[in-house]
This record gives structure tokens, sequence and C-alpha cells, in this order.
């Protein structure tokens, strides 16, 4: 019955907060790899929980991909004139418009009446340009905006899947092969065991500056995504991240234990 249910999710969130050591797990049923609608729940769940941890003048970084964008559509007008702002947490990395982080921060802003700033750096260019690029004033502004966010959305996705679906060179399709990436969080690669094996260049958040911020919301599910949620917090274990998973992933995860 219902009650069951309820009580069944609650333990499978407990178990896999403490496999992946974090701060929290939220688990909506189904498996979005079966059902299109569960992913809009991640979304809904992540938005959900995320609303109560804004304040006056929070800054949200977010990430691309169609879980954030999910996301996205669940945003409600209720950030007006509370000086809210969205900014993407990395530059271009090679995602289609509708996939971009930059895209989607303009949605959610949009959605809930806050602002948004953006972040155009291409990734496949030269070691100079991409320095002159950093010294321009504007990109240091979203830069420092970016750094100092209260609130991390991020999804995370298969590596053989992202590598294919963005503009990935050859040679980093390689790299990324050779090294055995399972999954992919903010542009880097993570094997099995989490180590990072390949990392796209681009602007703006670096793993290391999850440190200090005080809310991540890593948003991804479905069965297949197993494997990529437990590399990420193996390579980047974060004890302020706030996982929004689906039963689906979440069974997956539980097999090995
Ligand atoms: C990308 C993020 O845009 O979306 C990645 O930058 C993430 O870090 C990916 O892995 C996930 O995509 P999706 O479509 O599976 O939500």
């Amino acid at each position: 019955g219902m009650m069951n249910e309820i009580s069944g999710i609650n333990v499978m969130e407990k178990s896999v907060k403490d496999l992946l050591q974090i701060k929290d797990v939220i688990i909506v049923p189904g498996n979005s790899d079966d059902s299109p609608w569960v992913k809009e729940e991640l979304g809904r769940a992540a938005i959900q929980s995320m609303k109560k941890r804004v304040t006056d003048h929070t800054i949200i970084a977010v990430t691309g991909g169609t879980t954030m964008s999910s996301a996205a559509r669940m945003l409600t007008p209720d950030f007006a004139g509370r000086d809210i702002l969205f900014v993407p947490a990395r530059g271009g990395i090679g995602e289609d418009v509708h996939n971009q982080a930059n895209t989607i921060c303009a949605t959610m802003a949009q959605r809930s009446g806050a602002k948004h700033r953006v972040l155009y750096v291409p990734d496949q260019v030269s070691r100079e340009v991409y320095d002159s690029i950093m010294k321009e004033p504007g990109i240091k502004e979203v830069m420092a905006l970016i750094t100092s966010a209260n609130i991390v959305l991020h999804s995370i996705g298969d590596a053989a899947a992202m590598a294919k679906r963005r503009n990935t060179s050859e040679e980093d399709m390689e790299k990324i092969l050779a090294g055995e990436a399972v999954g992919e969080a903010f542009g880097y690669y993570f094997n099995v065991n989490g180590k990072i094996v390949h990392k796209v260049k681009t602007v703006g958040l670096q793993l290391k500056d999850l440190a200090s911020i005080p809310n991540i919301y890593a948003v991804a599910g479905g069965s297949s995504k197993a494997n990529a949620i437990q590399a990420y917090f193996k390579g980047a274990p974060q004890s302020s991240s706030i996982l929004i998973t689906d039963e689906g992933a979440a069974k997956e995860l539980l097999k090995g234990t």
C-alpha cells in the first residue's frame, strides 16, 4: 500500500545517503530511463528543495543538460524583486543550444522573475585566445559572481553519452575511452574509481570551488546513470551535496551493497 511505498523510499534514501556520504538524498518514484515524466518529477523535487534555501540576494549557478532543462520548467515567479541571480556554472562545453547552461539559466531567471548573466566562451580555442578571453573585464565579473554562488544546481551524465552529445574532438574522445570514463559533471570525466580522466577546458566553476558552496544540488536519475553518480561522488566527494534521484538509479546504486 501507499504507506509501505513511502517508508520503502525513506529507507532507500537513507541507504543511498550512507553509500555516497553526502548531506541528503531525495528519491522520486519511477525510473526516468523508462518514463519521461519521472525526469519532470526530478526537476520538481529539486526546485522545491532548492527554493527553501533561497534568501534575498542568492546567487544560483546552474549547468546544462536535459535534466536541468526539465528543472527550469518547474520554476514559478517566486523570486521577483528579491535580487536573485542565475549564472551558468561553466562556459560553453560544446552542447546544443537547448542544453547549454547559458540557455537554461536564462529560462530559470525568466520563469522565476530573477536576473541572469551569461558566459559565452568557446571551448576549442588556442591557449592565447583563452588567456585573453580570461582577461576581459566582463568575463572576470561573471566569474566572480559564479565563484560566490550560494547554490549550485547540476546534473551528472553518463560519460559516453556526454562525450558523444558534445562537440568532442577525436583526441579527447580517445582520452575519454582510454581512461574508461563512466561519469561526467561540470565538464570533468570520471572513471569507476572517481579518478578524473579528462576535463573540458572552459572557464567557470572548477571542482575545487565547490568546497566553499553551502548547497549543491546534484539532479540525476535513471538506472543507466547509477555508475555515473557513484563515480562522480567518489571523485568529487561533497559533504554539502544533496542528490535528487529516482528509484531506478537508487535501486541500481544499492545493488552492490
Ligand atoms: C550537461 C552538464 O550539460 O548535462 C553535465 O554540463 C551533465 O555536467 C549533463 O552531465 C547531463 O545531461 P542530461 O541530459 O543527462 O541531464
